[in-house]
């Protein structure tokens, strides 16, 4: 039984075939609207999401399965003191696959430890995103038409943004790969990517302040926002939160084939005006995303 817990977990030929099925059922989604007949995914949201509980939720009923679960700890057995891995072995008596999002690092890998049937991250704490990274390849895939060969800014919170740790790793494995880290110096990458990841495949990458010194060399700008629920005081957010807005005039020096991404919920970080941009992407990422858990879902429960 396969889980998917970090990204690493997959190897890069599983990646790529992950993005040609995702890539066919765009194509022919009448030849997959059946395959998980009879079959049950539960979505155990531990933590708030709009994106990534209902894209796994409509990438189920699109493949012809039924879905159940909870979208607040509130509202299931945690607030009576139950523990993770009792949540999750009851959930494997109702559903065959379960998707987990969880405030704590780390807590999704210990529910895969005592589940009857895979388990996948759909968030845990400021940690990993693997399903996220999943949908920005693929989107990387459709927009760019490659995966090498890039250079790539991300732009805001990167200390908190688990989405932003899980692109980096998957990013590794690529060649000649670039990465300009814009953030303020309070919300800098995490030590621990910089060594275990950047580090360690003698990755090229910047660390700056200013979203425009080096916009004019980038194929991707993947903006994200600052990490407010995993702030210790609110003084700290209020002061960081607008840091960057990305506008028309920031993008005046911008290749004209960049790709601007963003994991979504958006606050400010980037104007409403850049949305008619045709170099925003950050819609089109949530359709794409809906088709690579699509495809997710399949491998795990080994349909074919
Ligand atoms: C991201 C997350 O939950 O980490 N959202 C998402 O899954 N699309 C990014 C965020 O919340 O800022």
């Amino acid at each position: 039984m396969r889980h998917l817990i970090n990204i690493e977990d997959l190897a890069t030929d599983e990646i790529e075939n992950l993005i040609k099925v995702a890539k066919d059922i765009m194509k022919n989604p009448e030849v997959y609207s059946e395959k998980c007949k009879y079959k049950k995914l539960a979505t155990l949201f531990f933590e708030p999401s709009t994106r990534t509980r209902l894209s796994f939720e409509s990438a189920m009923m699109e493949l012809g399965g039924n879905v159940l679960g909870f979208s607040e700890a509130s509202s299931s057995s945690t607030a009576k003191g139950e523990s993770v891995s009792d949540t999750i072995r009851t959930v494997g008596c109702y559903s065959d696959i379960i998707a987990m999002r969880h405030p704590k690092e780390g807590a999704p890998l210990v529910a895969s430890i005592k589940s009857t049937v895979p388990v996948i991250n759909a968030g845990d704490g400021g940690h990993n995103h693997p399903t996220q990274t999943l949908t920005d390849l693929l989107t990387i895939a459709c927009e760019k038409k490659r995966l090498d060969n890039l250079t790539i800014g991300v732009c805001g919170d990167l200390k908190f943004g688990r989405t932003v740790h899980s692109l980096i790793t998957a990013m590794s494995r690529y060649k000649n790969i670039k990465f300009v880290l814009i953030s303020p110096e309070e919300l800098k990458i995490p030590e621990y990517v910089k060594e275990d990841v950047l580090e360690k495949n003698n990755m090229e990458y910047i660390e700056t302040n200013d979203i425009e010194e080096h916009i004019d060399k980038l194929d991707i700008l993947y903006m994200t926002r600052v990490q407010r629920e995993r702030f210790f005081n609110e003084e700290d957010y209020i002061r960081l939160k607008d840091y960057y807005i990305l506008n028309k005039d920031k993008l005046i020096k911008a290749k004209k084939d960049l790709c601007i991404m963003h994991p979504l919920p958006r606050v400010n970080e980037i104007a409403t005006e850049v949305d008619d941009d045709p170099r925003a992407c950050y819609f089109k990422q949530v359709r794409y995303g809906k088709y690579i858990r699509m495809a997710l879902i399949l491998n795990l429960l080994e349909i074919r």
